[in-house]
């Protein structure tokens, strides 16, 4: 019994990476109930070059939101630099719509690519809704590794 309940914390640890002291950047349609990322055992989260990094988020919509879009910057000394996403309809994603007071889980993943540099930056993720407006947005310190 205890085995079990041990084996499953370690398998879930390895899975999935809850991030505490995230910044919240203006959630303006939502609220982010919890936000794992992993890689990111602990600050500045290290994002490994070749490598996917997931992104999933628990969130509570304060009004419908029937489009969304996800759009992820990087902030380096200040400058906000656009970070290509491959898919950016956030609604393949998580379920759309999400009605006023209904809970979602967003799923989606990076690709570190080799050729970004090894330097810290801070990454801006948004999800924004059909107004254009935030959903969601989330700021968390960022390392790239060799
Ligand atoms: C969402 O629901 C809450 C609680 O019922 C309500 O106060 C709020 O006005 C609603 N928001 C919108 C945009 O309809």
């Amino acid at each position: 019994m205890i085995r079990i309940f041990v084996l499953s914390v370690v398998v879930y640890g390895a899975l999935a990476d809850p991030v505490k002291n995230f910044k919240d950047c203006g959630s303006v349609s939502g609220k982010i109930n919890s936000l794992d990322i992993t890689p990111c055992p602990s600050f500045p989260c290290q994002f490994p070059k070749g490598k996917d990094v997931s992104v999933t988020i628990s969130m509570t919509a304060n009004a419908q939101v029937t489009q969304a879009k996800t759009v992820v910057h990087g902030i380096i000394d200040g400058i906000n630099t656009p970070f290509p996403i491959d898919q950016p309809d956030a609604c393949q994603d998580m379920t759309c719509p999400v009605n006023n007071g209904s809970s979602v889980t967003y799923k989606n993943s990076i690709f570190v690519r080799t050729v970004f540099p090894e330097i810290r930056l801070a990454v801006k993720w948004e999800i924004k809704d059909q107004s254009g407006q935030d959903f969601i947005c989330f700021e968390v310190p960022v390392e790239i590794t060799g």
